[in-house]
């Protein structure tokens, strides 16, 4: 999937639920979007220093558009109060992506669990398992039916809205997965932070749109980063991050979220072990220890060498 730099239009907007807005956004000239697969996610632009990644839940098959679900979050940092208060129908939006860090992998029968929100990137994944003949079980949980968007999309399946029912009770819908299921999951950090408890990682695909807490970096001091394209060695104080020593330095990188959870600033690790500080990698990825996300992952040596 390759990322592409677009100014799209609203084509339509309508209200998804209590607090949501659901956006359809096409070339304004008609064209094909790039193509994606059920997990991806964009940036909406929205200026120069308000950027944000919001999950794509329409038909990866219908090329025409894009559609999006915005939760209106009062304590965010103003991405979404944005896409609320200012993208109306006929306005222009810079989009970037797509790009997919929760690809579905290819298994017999998933159980997603999702809360409020983090239906958006399950919606497409669901219709792909049923499209290919597999079995998706589905848990979405939201504080009140009003408040949860795409529920005609969901019928059949088991929706935990917490005023009627409660929370998920994860013990129940975890507890005994039959062998081969994937389990996929994408909510508040709370129900992720559950899940995670409850699964084995090599069966668990999570995804954080903010960043889990990592602790402490494993190193206090400086260490240094070799570019291998260029023989050039640079050193990474403890107080910046090593995308911000690059860019001191003239290497131009790509980056969005700027804290390990959107993925634009991938980049191959050749030597040296990684402090892996991003919310995107599974435990396996890490130990890899092949690829970093160079907004947030430090060093865990005295010497990275990148692909750069
Ligand atoms: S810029 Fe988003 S992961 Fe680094």
């Amino acid at each position: 999937m390759s990322e592409q730099d677009l100014q799209l239009v609203v084509a339509s907007r309508t209200d998804g639920a209590e607090g949501v807005v659901v956006l359809e956004l096409t070339d304004p000239a008609g064209a094909d979007l790039p193509a994606w697969t059920p997990g991806a996610h964009v940036d909406l632009v929205l200026t120069d220093d308000l950027v944000r990644q919001y999950s794509l839940c329409g038909d990866p098959g219908d090329r025409s558009r894009y559609r999006i679900g915005v939760l209106r979050e009062p304590a965010g940092r103003g991405g979404s109060a944005h896409v609320h208060d200012r993208l109306h129908e006929g306005d222009e939006v810079r989009v970037r992506g797509p790009r997919n860090h929760f690809e579905l992998v290819g298994a017999p029968r998933y159980v997603f669990v999702a809360g409020g929100i983090g239906i958006t990137p399950i919606l497409p994944m669901v219709a792909a398992v049923r499209a290919a003949g597999g079995v998706a079980e589905v848990h979405y949980g939201g504080r009140s039916r009003r408040s949860m968007a795409f529920l005609e999309e969901l019928e059949g399946h088991t929706l935990h809205p917490q005023d009627e029912v409660g929370l998920i009770d994860l013990d129940a819908v975890l507890g005994d997965l039959a062998p081969g299921t994937l389990v996929y999951c994408c909510g508040p950090e709370p129900l992720l932070a559950a899940v995670e408890e409850r699964v084995a990682p090599e069966v668990l695909h999570l995804e954080r749109f903010t960043p889990k807490d990592v602790g402490d970096p494993v190193r206090s001091d400086s260490f240094e980063v070799e570019l291998s394209l260029s023989g050039t060695t640079l050193t990474v104080p403890p107080d910046r991050s090593i995308m911000a020593v690059l860019r001191d330095h003239g290497v131009e990188m790509l980056s969005s979220c700027e804290e390990g959870t959107c993925g634009t600033c991938e980049t191959g690790v050749l030597e040296g072990e990684v402090d892996h500080r991003d919310s995107l990698l599974t435990p396996a990825e890490q130990a890899a220890n092949d690829v970093m996300f160079v907004c947030v992952s430090r060093a865990a040596c005295p010497r990275l060498v990148l692909e750069l």
